[in-house]
């Protein structure tokens, strides 16, 4: 520990123009500052969120109100610090925040008027003002209790607006229609960025509500969770230290079991190819958004693939969380762990972007029907079930007195079908295989049999079966158990 003792130190209190104007430079795009700014409505709570752009030449301004708890003016103060907060300190589970930074950092990237209005409930109205051009100019931290009167801009009961004027960064003074364009073009960028980080938060029961010019903002799903045809792969927790880290694969339906507005839909900001990897949330917040983290190449038949992973804020420095809120870089000892699910999740990918195997099951009625077993994937397992809409069968179910009774027999056949029974069968040692495969002779293998073993393999090693485990359960049930030789080839081969 250094002590300050008399004449051993000098104060040399930084140059308040030039801290700014570095401020400026921390490397927001207009998407990424406003998603920050967002992400302090967001944990003070507030259900409803309006931004409005307004182009108006030099009076030009974006505004973001909340309907949040508020200020009071001691802790208006504060926000408007830069550093409000150290970085070390706990943070509540649902902040959003962690470096006090970042209303300031981001409204300056834009802009060099940040004005804040703030009310609590049953409390006076609270407003204060960063002016660049007077700290540039006067060379101090000069705080102002001013907000520009704008007659839409008042709060009536509780909440917060954060205005942004002088939008030097964002409107250029020849105030043309090419930059009112490019304008334009970025305004539409915010509401796919926010859509997207924030989709966990516009979507279920508790859903907040946050309007661009006054349209409500819809969520991005990037795993279309409520296509019947994504595959949600088996959900693993992990931890860091005491905190869980959630991952969960999800491969998307290939295009041609979903429609063309839902595949043009999951396209995303990025496009289909971009988007692949792993999507990195924060407290619910998405940081990262599909990414192999230097882990592998985005390549095209792995495009399908998109995994959820979950952790909180708690990992802050584990994950190197930046200021801007839109980078997290996973710590070595996880990193592992990352390249097996990885691998796992682009093997399913690749499996239906080729399409080969079993059909998935699909709600589309207008597709054809004539396909005899349907592949379902839950909660990270395969297995099979018939298809009850086949024409046949919907025939037979008229024609049969006692369709009741056809169904329970077809039931049963769903139960004890080979590949059913193989994928519940517990697990057994691998040794006894190695014993038992003395037993096997090669037989001929039909091309029947070579197609489903060839899907079972996939099936099984998506849901993440060893080759050992996979060797023992097909050796282990009728009718796969004569084919031992074609089982091992066939798993050297993938
Ligand atoms: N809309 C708001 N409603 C209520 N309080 C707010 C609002 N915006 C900011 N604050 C307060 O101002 C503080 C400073 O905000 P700022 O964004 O600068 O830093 P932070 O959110 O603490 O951390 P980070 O730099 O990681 O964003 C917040 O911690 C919060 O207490
Ligand atoms: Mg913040």
């Amino acid at each position: 520990m250094v002590l300050l003792l008399d004449n051993n130190y000098d104060i040399v209190e930084p140059l308040a123009s030039s801290i700014v104007q570095s401020l400026r430079s921390i490397g927001y795009s207009l998407e990424t500052a406003i998603a920050d700014i967002v992400d302090n409505s967001i944990a003070a709570n507030a259900n409803q969120i309006n931004i409005n752009f307004i182009w108006n030449k030099e009076i030009s301004y974006i505004s973001i109100q909340d309907n949040g708890m508020g200020m009071g003016e001691e802790e208006l103060k504060v926000a408007m610090r830069i550093g409000s907060m150290s970085p070390l300190s706990t943070r509540n589970s649902k902040d959003l925040g962690r470096f006090g930074m970042g209303l300031k950092t981001a409204a300056f990237s834009q802009c060099k008027r940040l004005s804040v209005m703030t009310k609590k409930k049953d409390e006076e109205l609270h407003t204060r003002c960063w002016d660049l051009d007077l700290i540039e100019k006067t060379g101090k931290w000069s705080l102002l209790k001013e907000f520009k009167e704008i007659s839409d801009l008042q709060i009536i009961e509780q909440g917060t607006i954060v205005l942004l004027e002088k939008l030097d960064r964002l409107i250029s003074e020849s105030y043309s229609s090419v930059a009112y364009n490019s304008y334009l073009k970025k305004v539409a960028s915010v509401e796919q960025h926010l859509s997207m980080v924030f989709h966990r938060f516009l979507e279920g029961p508790n859903a907040i509500q946050i309007y661009i010019n006054n349209m409500l903002l819809k969520p991005w799903d990037p795993f279309l969770v409520n296509e019947m045809a994504t595959q949600e792969l088996a959900i693993e927790q992990h931890y860091d230290n005491d905190y869980i880290i959630k991952i969960q694969p999800y491969i998307l339906p290939h295009h041609s079991k979903i429609s063309k507005d839902t595949y043009s839909y999951a396209d995303g900001p990025r496009g289909w190819h971009d988007q692949q990897g792993f999507y990195i949330y924060r407290n619910r917040r998405m940081l990262v958004s599909g990414s192999w983290l230097s882990i592998f190449r985005k390549e095209e038949p792995y495009k399908l693939a998109r995994i959820m992973i979950d952790i909180t804020s708690d990992m802050d420095f584990s994950w190197q969380i930046d200021i801007k809120k839109s980078t997290a870089r996973p710590p070595k000892y996880i990193l592992d762990e990352l390249k097996r699910i990885g691998k796992i999740a682009r093997d399913a990918s690749y499996k239906v972007y080729y399409h080969r195997g079993v059909r998935l099951i699909q709600n589309n009625a207008t597709q054809n029907n004539d396909h005899v077993w349907e592949q379902i994937h839950k909660h990270g397992k395969v297995f099979y079930k018939l298809n009850r809409a086949h024409p046949i069968l919907l025939k037979l179910n008229d024609e049969v007195d006692d369709y009741k009774l056809l169904n329970a027999y077809l039931s049963f056949i769903e139960e004890y079908s080979p590949f059913n029974l193989v994928s519940y069968t517990p697990s057994l040692k691998i040794e006894d295989t190695n014993q038992e495969k003395k037993n096997y002779n090669k037989v001929e293998i039909t091309e029947d049999i070579l197609s489903s073993l060839k899907d079972i393999i996939y099936a099984l090693k998506s849901s993440g079966y060893t080759g050992d485990q996979i060797l023992y359960r097909l050796c282990n049930s009728e009718p796969f158990n004569k084919y031992f030789e074609q089982i091992k080839a066939l798993l050297e081969e993938e």
